[in-house]
């Protein structure tokens, strides 16, 4: 597609355009890159995936496809020096929603800008504030949280597990935050340590944690609606502290949203602390 006016043409990219890309994302300064579980590159296939090109050379390259069905993640922008990051923005950015249009099951784009420019730019775009999300930090000198009271057991996670995580996630987390199987199976397969909770044989909750330099970072934690305010969550924490202390860490790390006061009470009573670190979140609801 060449734009009118512009010397830019925008078309999906292809495999044949990841060295470019690479170089797009690892050289340049106006990069926004989702926290994720997969590497930008790894989203190539998938559509809305597009790339601006000036002649030959790659302008600016911009990958939200949906996952899960209903939400999209701006998973990668990056910009040229050579262009304006604002003007390529303002060329790719409407192809790309015209694209996510066009998928029926599709409510909610998002994105977690983590640089002021980036803000800047969704926000003209149609982009509203919806929450931000916090950073806490458990250090392995603060005394372990009381052994929480509950008839849950903790196991190792297996990989059969993954249809009831995947139940759990999705009766758990507001829509937005809903992981895909797909990506809870990614998530199980980079963890350092990942359990789920049984009570009378059935699945109630799981958590997923990655290893970091530090220590480790509680990447997922859900219990089912029903089973809450149970102690199950509390058990989960307690026995993925209790695994990294026996690994030798000095801290563990965990993002939740700034207004989800149940997890905050869990991690404050299990000794996590506010890091300072806050992250706005922002979403665009798609009329189809
Ligand atoms: C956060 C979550 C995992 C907590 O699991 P849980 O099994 O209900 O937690 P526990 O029963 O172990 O409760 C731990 C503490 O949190 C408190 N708590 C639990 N639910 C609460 C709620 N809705 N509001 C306020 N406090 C709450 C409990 O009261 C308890 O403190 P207490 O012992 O002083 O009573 C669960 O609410 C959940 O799955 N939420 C949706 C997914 C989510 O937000 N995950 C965390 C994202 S990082």
């Amino acid at each position: 597609m060449r734009l009118p006016g512009t010397r830019l043409t925008v078309r999906t990219a292809t495999t044949a355009d990841r060295q470019r890309l690479a170089n797009l994302i690892h050289f340049e300064i106006y990069v926004h890159r989702h926290l994720d579980w997969r590497a930008p590159l790894d989203w190539l296939g998938q559509t809305p995936y597009l790339i601006a090109e000036h002649g030959n050379q790659l302008s600016a390259a911009l990958a939200c496809p949906p996952d899960p069905p209903s939400v999209a993640w701006v998973r990668l922008f990056a910009a040229s020096s050579s262009t304006s990051a604002e003007r390529v923005w303002e060329i790719i950015w409407p192809k790309a929603k015209a694209d996510l249009e066009a998928h029926p099951e599709l409510t909610w784009v998002a994105a977690i800008p983590l640089s002021q420019w980036f803000e800047t730019l969704i926000e003209r775009s149609g982009f509203s504030l919806s929450h931000h999300v916090v950073m806490l930090s458990w250090e392995s000198k603060t005394p372990l949280p009381p052994v929480p009271k509950t008839l849950a057991s903790i196991r190792p996670m297996v990989n059969d597990d993954l249809t009831e995580v995947q139940k759990i996630d999705q009766a758990a987390f507001p829509e937005v935050w809903r992981n895909s199987r797909e990506c809870l199976e990614l998530a199980f397969r980079q963890a350092a340590i990942a359990t789920v909770a049984m009570v009378d044989g059935n699945l109630v909750g799981y958590q997923i944690s990655t290893a970091t330099p530090m220590g480790g970072h509680l990447a997922r934690l859900a219990v089912l609606p029903a089973e809450q305010g149970k102690g199950v969550g509390a058990s989960l924490v307690y026995n993925l502290l209790t695994g990294f202390i026996q690994r030798g860490a000095q801290s563990v790390t965990v993002n939740t949203q700034q207004d989800n006061h149940a997890s905050l009470k869990l991690y404050a009573k299990a000794g996590f602390h506010f890091t300072g670190e806050i992250y706005p979140v922002y979403q665009q609801h798609l009329e189809h």
